[in-house]
């Protein structure tokens, strides 16, 4: 079989049919260990280069290699050109090879320390970790740092290969003063087995042959150590997850669940829960292609039809009664955070675990891990490659098993809501029940009565806009117009806001997003109060903007844009504000130094340049008229 290049993570079982099952391993190191010679090495001794192949690396050899005259063998799979030019990987390459013993799939991860998230991914699915060491430089910070996230990756097996043993001499004292280094480091990190063997990828000793040139070391080559080693903590062995990918209904008299089985094992009969509403039933038939089944294991994509009747929706996870997983609406976890733009905590993203979708957010960054020492860190955000410790919070309950049990029940994904982009990955550690024992009151007196005591419908009206663009003004003058005609109101305005319940608040991008969200659910009690409510903020983000319009009903919330082109802002400088910002004494200016996002759909739109703020107010008035709201 030749090797292939596969560019996403393979997912599913396979089936091999030669003795032991798949093992699935990623190697790490830092750059220039080694690791790419080492898959070459495993490639070309497994016989899967071909003669096409071999001339062409000859002739890259000479024209990129790094090794003189020898065959480089990293070449063959540090396959881009733009690898080669920088001399480092860039990206995660799945590769499939085979020995008469078993079947590999290696997933040859960056050593580059900006690459975290690609290492992340090639880990995620991973049985095995070979850690690469260089032989002269011993356990480096990348060496610990690859190791912390192999660990957090649920990774429960490794090989320390200590490459490069040729360049000192083939010595026991050096291998065995780097295993005693390294096993220190390694042991609060519960691994399963950690299987130290020195090795020279470039000559191929300890990778297929046992080396003469290692007579003191009597443990397995590297190929022999993966084709024996057992990783039978498999996802077949774990409790039956079924993750509802979609409701199969042809026609009436067939209604099934599609998806594919996440964990453990199912056969006809079974008793299952949907894990979200409790409702039990049982497993009626396994539908495929091919024909039903008598059962179906982890990785097999099947139809299961039930006894009953029940209510079931794309992203319900199906599960054994006896074996239930977690049903939370918030939950603690680690965040990978995989994108330039940092993590906003409040700010609400969409999390996809599984077949589930729910918006989410993070409600606290516990801390951060310096995932070269492995310390806490306090932070306030997530950078790109950083790792946190996280509060989450979802717009529904979800299903879910901590990412120690259950690597497929327990990973998620982060994406953001605007551009669809994964911006994070995170392991579910725990639910939270913080929020136990609390039910909702009902009131006495409801919405209705209160706005037919009030004589008119309650709204909020959103004013954005940079500062001094004249939201407050106008707010201001739209605020004493209802009051006149005798409309309950009330304006919230940012700098008032920030002298009491905002007073912990500076103007860091996670600061304005917990501002707003802040005053959303203010303005949200405001609206149960039946009060027409102004809120007068920068709000500069439409990502904040957006979650304040989703805490209200169709029609309640109104965006109106205070639409003053920044040159007026700075000419106008009410508070002095822009001369400061423009000489560097303000930091995180709006329209200076922090971003403002023009809103889209704003429902109404003041371009102040041309009319007096009376003017503009008057608009706003009569917009809520026309509207039927006053
Ligand atoms: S928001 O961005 O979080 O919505 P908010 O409307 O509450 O801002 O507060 C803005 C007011 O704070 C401005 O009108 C200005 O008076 C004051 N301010 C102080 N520092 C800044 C800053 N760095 N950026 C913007 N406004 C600031």
């Amino acid at each position: 079989m030749s090797e292939t290049l596969v560019k996403a993570a393979p997912g599913g079982a396979v089936q091999t049919g030669n003795g032991r099952g798949l093992l699935r391993f990623l190697t790490c190191g830092s750059v220039d260990v080694g690791k790419s010679t080492l898959i070459g090495r495993l490639l070309y001794d497994s016989k899967l280069i071909f003669e096409d192949q071999l001339a062409s690396l000859e002739r890259d050899s000479k024209k990129h290699g790094t090794v003189g005259e020898d065959i480089d063998l990293a070449l063959l799979v540090d396959g881009l050109e733009a690898e080669r030019q920088q001399g480092i990987t860039i990206d995660v390459a799945y590769r499939f090879f085979t020995t008469p013993n078993r079947s590999f799939i290696v997933a040859d991860t960056p050593g580059h320390e900006q690459y975290t998230r690609n290492m992340a991914t090639g880990a995620s699915n991973a049985d095995l970790a070979v850690i690469l060491i260089d032989a002269r430089k011993g356990v480096l910070t990348q060496t610990r740092r690859h190791s912390y996230i192999c660990s957090l990756l649920g990774v429960k097996h490794l090989v320390v290969a200590v490459n490069k043993i040729d360049l000192e001499g083939y010595s026991q004292q050096v291998f065995d003063r780097i295993v005693a280094d390294y096993l220190d480091f390694a042991k609060t990190l519960g691994f399963e087995t950690i299987t130290p063997i020195p090795m020279s990828a470039r000559y191929g000793d300890n990778v297929y042959t046992r080396s003469d040139k290692l007579p003191w070391f009597k443990g397995k080559t590297l190929i022999e150590h993966l084709e024996t080693i057992d990783v039978e903590s498999t996802a077949a062995a774990k409790a039956f997850r079924f993750p509802v990918q979609w409701v199969n209904r042809p026609n009436l008299d067939f209604r099934g669940f599609s998806g594919t089985v996440a964990s453990g094992v199912v056969k006809p009969g079974d008793k299952v829960v949907v894990a979200a509403s409790g409702r039990e039933t049982q497993v009626e038939r396994i539908v495929t292609y091919d024909g039903d089944l008598a059962e179906a294991r982890a990785g097999d994509a099947v139809t299961l039809t039930l006894k009953d009747e029940v209510d079931i929706a794309r992203g319900d996870l199906l599960v054994p009664p006896t074996a239930r997983p977690e049903v939370a609406d918030q939950f603690a976890a680690h965040l990978l955070w995989m994108t330039d733009e940092p993590l906003l905590p409040g700010r609400s993203y969409l999390m996809r675990i599984g077949t589930q979708v729910s918006p989410v957010k993070v409600t606290a960054l516990k801390h951060k891990i310096d995932v070269d020492t492995l310390e806490h860190l306090a932070g306030r955000t997530l950078a790109l490659n950083e790792i946190g410790f996280c509060n989450f919070s979802t717009a529904n309950p979800i299903a879910f098993d901590p990412y120690v049990d259950n690597r497929e029940t327990g990973a998620f994904i982060l994406i953001d809501r605007y551009t669809n982009a994964t911006v994070g990955a995170g392991m579910v550690s725990f639910g939270l029940r913080r929020a136990a024992n609390i039910h909702r009151q009902s009131l006495l007196v409801g919405r209705e009565e209160r706005e037919k005591l009030n004589g008119h419908k309650p709204a909020v009206l959103w004013f954005t806009g940079l500062s001094g663009s004249g939201k407050s003004t106008i707010a201001n003058l739209v605020e004493r117009e209802l009051h006149d005609r005798g409309v309950r109101t009330f304006l919230l305005d940012g700098d008032n806001v920030r002298h009491g319940l905002n007073r912990d608040l500076g103007f860091s991008d996670a600061d304005r997003v917990e501002n707003v969200r802040r005053v959303g659910e203010v303005a949200k009690l405001f609206v149960e109060a039946g009060v027409v409510v102004l809120c007068s903020f920068i709000s500069p983000f439409k990502a904040e903007r957006r979650m304040a319009r989703e805490l209200f009903a169709e029609g309640e919330f109104l965006e109106v844009f205070v639409d003053t082109p920044i040159e007026d802002c700075i000419k106008r400088d009410p508070k002095g504000l822009y001369a400061k910002a423009l000489k560097g004494e303000i930091a995180n200016f709006t329209g200076i130094s922090s971003p403002y996002e023009r809103p889209e759909a704003a429902e109404l739109v003041l371009d102040t340049a041309g009319s007096e703020p009376a003017a503009s107010a008057r608009r706003v008035v009569d917009h809520l008229i026309a509207l039927g709201i006053v």
